[in-house]
């Protein structure tokens, strides 16, 4: 497929500012990692925008640049970072409580972690149970506490030197919940905002902040978020990508790559149990019954819509999906996530698979946060606006268009995500078709 017009896409000029909700675990390994690999200390391994490649043309054509030369993305040493939590401790104190990065990495990049210090938080116990602290935004209605983070948000522009800015929640799990009337229309959102409806999240309420300010905002987190009609309109409106939820770093990565072969292969599965034991803060914050339903929400619906059980009956309709996720302390962000494959083959024989994956929860999650603000940012500067799907490859529960199934493949992702790269600068689109060889 041929296109003859590429999109027009305004330059990477000036800073990057990388505002997060959540100075944690994951957002401090991404803002060391960023500092130490400026520095020559480290390799940006699993990034695609620093690491891989993308084939244009023929596969006879010997073109493979490198992403970040093919599309005007912000360089590493432009990016500047600020963020929220309700916790005073700095970056580098965080980095140093999350024992994800080694000591003496840390010191080495221990001047630029400890400028950043987290402004107040928008905090609400009700939607993050088990935490609590002193650092957060008092009294006034949930529309003065959006106002105080839009302040936040043009101080730090004007503090920091971005010329740009993305948003990316990195912050705890919030309880499981379902849009309500308040969702329905941004008027609606806007008055329950100044009602204190207590249905609005304050994830919600940075998202509402960022979309307001310009800002493009990404869920790292399964929380509801932007999946409601009234920010998805907002961002529609003010002509801005968004994108989401939940980082798809360790069990479900696995699940992703694993279920779509069996599938490819007709093979049957009677029974995926999936049980992970972790640590860290998240791990804690997910011991609560309503913060795990969230996750468990967005861990379970990969295999169903994977495997489209509706259409292949006799392979997965009796599939039983289970996910436990266990808090244990001694094993901090290195998480053991145990998968257990029932699957059956030919006549319907049954045969076992086991997977031991001891993985590292923000190790996996750091690049792709890079990858995401990065290609936000491009998103942004090519007047894309709305859901952003070829950004499903992040995403545990990619956001999609009401009414379509997300596409959970990873391999299907990575070749949209291609794609769209390709498409913004007006190369053939690679469909795998390669009859032209043969002639
Ligand atoms: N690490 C991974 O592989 C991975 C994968 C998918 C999703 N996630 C999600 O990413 C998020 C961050 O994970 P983490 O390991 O860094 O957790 P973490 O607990 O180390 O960090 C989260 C931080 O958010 C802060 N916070 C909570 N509510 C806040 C609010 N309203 N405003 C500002 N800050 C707030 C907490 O105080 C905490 O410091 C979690 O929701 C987690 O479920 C992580």
């Amino acid at each position: 497929m041929s296109l003859s017009e590429s999109v027009r896409i305004a330059p990477a000029d000036g800073k990057l500012g990388i505002l997060i909700p959540g100075i944690g675990a994951v957002s401090t390994t991404f803002i060391a990692g960023v500092e130490a690999i400026k520095r020559g200390l480290g390799v940006p391994v699993g990034s695609l925008t620093q690491l891989a490649t993308i084939r244009l043309g023929k596969r006879t054509d010997a073109r493979t640049p490198m992403i970040k030369d093919f599309v005007p993305l912000a360089g590493l040493d432009d990016l500047v970072f600020g963020g929220w939590d309700i916790f005073e401790d700095t970056a580098y104190e965080a980095a140093v409580n999350a024992k994800v990065l080694d000591a003496a990495l840390l010191e080495k990049v221990r001047e630029p972690l400890q400028a950043i210090r987290p402004m107040k938080a928008v905090f609400d116990s009700s939607y993050i149970k088990r935490i609590d602290g002193p650092n957060v935004k008092e009294g006034g209605s949930k529309m003065d506490k959006a106002e105080m983070l839009m302040e936040d948000i043009a101080n730090f522009q004007t503090s920091s030197g971005a010329s740009r800015m993305v948003m990316i929640w990195c912050g705890s799990t919030e309880v499981f919940h379902r849009p309500s009337a308040v969702h329905a229309t941004l008027r609606d959102f806007e008055c329950g905002l100044m009602k204190n409806d207590p249905e609005i999240s304050p994830s919600q309420i940075y998202a509402y902040a960022a979309l307001k300010s310009g800002v493009p905002f990404a869920n790292g987190a399964p929380n509801l978020t932007t999946d409601t009609p009234a920010l998805l309109d907002l961002a529609r409106e003010r002509q801005i990508p968004l994108c989401g939820k939940d980082f798809k770093t360790g069990q479900t990565f696995m699940k992703t790559l694993l279920a779509p072969g069996f599938k490819a292969r007709m093979l049957g599965m009677s029974g995926w149990f999936s049980t992970n034991i972790l640590g860290n803060r998240d791990g804690e914050v997910l011991e609560d019954p309503g913060s795990f339903k969230s996750k468990e929400e967005t861990k379970l619906s990969v295999l169903e819509q994977i495997l489209q059980p509706h259409l292949y009956p006799e392979l997965y309709k009796d599939l039983y999906h289970a996910v436990r996720i266990n808090y244990y302390p001694p094993r901090g962000d290195s998480k053991e996530g145990w998968d257990n494959i029932d699957i059956f083959g030919w006549l319907g024989y049954p045969m076992q698979i086991k997977i031991d994956f001891l993985c590292r929860d923000s190790i996996l999650a750091a690049p792709l946060v890079l990858d995401l603000v990065l290609f936000l940012d491009l998103a942004q500067r090519s007047g894309m606006k709305g859901i952003q799907e070829w950004l499903s490859f992040y995403f545990k529960a990619p956001m999609t268009a009401p009414g379509l199934y997300p596409e959970h493949d990873i391999f299907i992702q990575l070749m949209k995500l291609k794609n769209t790269l390709r498409w913004m600068r007006g190369e053939d689109l690679i469909t795998h078709l390669g009859l032209e060889y043969y002639d």
